[in-house]
């Protein structure tokens, strides 16, 4: 292929609250990168989660998930906010989140934890404790208690079910195998088998296919009780941590305080076909339109979009840019110990400018 003529079809999800804050940033990033690496990217936008519902009534209108299947890569800011949580059942944003996960088969959700030299000491954490810190979450994200039935039963009850059959857990190991080959070679899967029975089917099948599969990778199993303890304690002595929908959910949050903001963590939604690539914070609603969102969490998706479509060094120009911002000393409002730190836009803008500043001249 020639350089210059590979294009790519991003189908923009705003969504809610700072989602289309952080996507905005996330679209000037990638369109500065393209030109330097030369691709190019036609972009689409649809509505998702609340925005959705108050434009066309429910959170995942057919076309949006239409334009997402034709798409090379989906691109999602955020859903969710005050003015849906009294919605029931599919009249909630998240519903929406949840049904193009499951449209799009994307069921491993890749969440990298990694801190940053610059953010070491804002951590809340001691900073020796989180120096170094390199692992990633491999969430099973289309199972369990997530997508179980019934939801409701009458007015007074109510109840989920966290359903994990075998095949469900074997192709989510096989990932997270992959991923701990190319990284550290270990992983650590983590379920709650002293108590639920969909764990022990967790933990037989992680233990088959490992096995099976690869033999040369080592295993430890904790309890998700235990594996928060030591995430908090001891974080760098996790490669790759494999878990259920439910318990990465939970894990991937409690994660976010080693680089000090949840802000920064960026996801990657894979499986089937085209993936999405979200980042792992909220909708944030009481900073809305105050140019206060950390912009980061949704630019490191970017780059992991970029990996995922073929383009390491547009990836690596993204990552690039990102430490040549922050080792300028910059931070969002989430980050800051004191009144200096920088808008969404002049974060955006600095790190764009390092994205295409050549490598040689970066400082690490
Ligand atoms: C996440 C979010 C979602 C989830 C919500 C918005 C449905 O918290 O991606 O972690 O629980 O999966
Ligand atoms: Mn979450």
């Amino acid at each position: 292929m020639n350089r210059g003529s590979r294009s790519y079809r991003i189908a923009l999800l705003p969504g809610d609250g700072i989602g289309p804050e952080v996507t905005t940033s996330a679209t000037e990033v990638l369109e500065t990168v393209a030109d330097a690496h030369g691709f190019s990217l036609e972009t689409a936008e649809y509505p998702v989660g609340g925005a959705a519902i108050d434009h066309v009534g429910q959170p995942l209108p057919a076309g949006t998930l239409t334009g997402c299947l034709d798409a090379d890569a989906v691109m999602l800011g955020a859903v969710g906010g005050p003015a849906w949580d009294h919605g029931t059942g599919d009249k909630r944003p998240e519903a929406g989140l949840l049904a193009l996960r499951k449209g799009l088969g994307t069921f491993a959700n890749l969440r990298p934890v990694a801190v940053p030299r610059a953010l070491a000491a804002l951590s809340p954490l001691r900073e020796e404790r989180v120096t170094g810190v390199d692992l990633l979450i491999v969430r099973e994200l289309t199972g369990g208690i997530y997508f179980g039935t019934p939801r409701t039963e009458g007015e007074d009850v109510a109840s989920d079910t966290m359903l994990y059959t075998k095949t469900e857990v074997q192709r989510i190991t096989r990932i997270a195998g992959q991923w701990a080959r190319k990284r550290g070679g270990r992983i650590t899967s983590v379920d709650k088998a002293n108590v639920l029975a969909s764990s022990r089917l967790w933990r037989a099948a992680v233990e088959e296919v490992l096995a099976a599969e690869f033999p040369e990778l080592a295993l430890d199993q904790l309890y998700v009780d235990n594996a928060a303890m030591q995430i908090v304690r001891d974080p760098r002595q996790f490669d790759v941590i494999l878990t259920g929908n439910l318990f990465g959910d939970i894990l991937s949050d409690l994660a976010a305080t080693l680089p000090g903001s949840l802000g920064v963590l960026p996801s990657a939604s894979v499986g089937e076909g085209v993936g999405i690539f979200e980042p792992v914070h909220g909708s944030a609603p009481d900073i809305v339109g105050l140019d206060q969102a950390n912009p980061i969490g949704m630019i490191l998706s970017a780059a992991m979009m970029m990996d995922h479509l073929g383009e390491p060094d547009a990836a690596a120009a993204i990552r690039q840019g990102v430490d040549g911002a922050l080792n300028d000393g910059l931070v969002t409002a989430d980050l800051a110990r004191d009144l200096r730190f920088v808008g969404t836009r002049e974060m955006t803008e600095r790190i764009c400018k390092w994205a295409v500043t050549s490598a040689a001249t970066t400082r690490t």
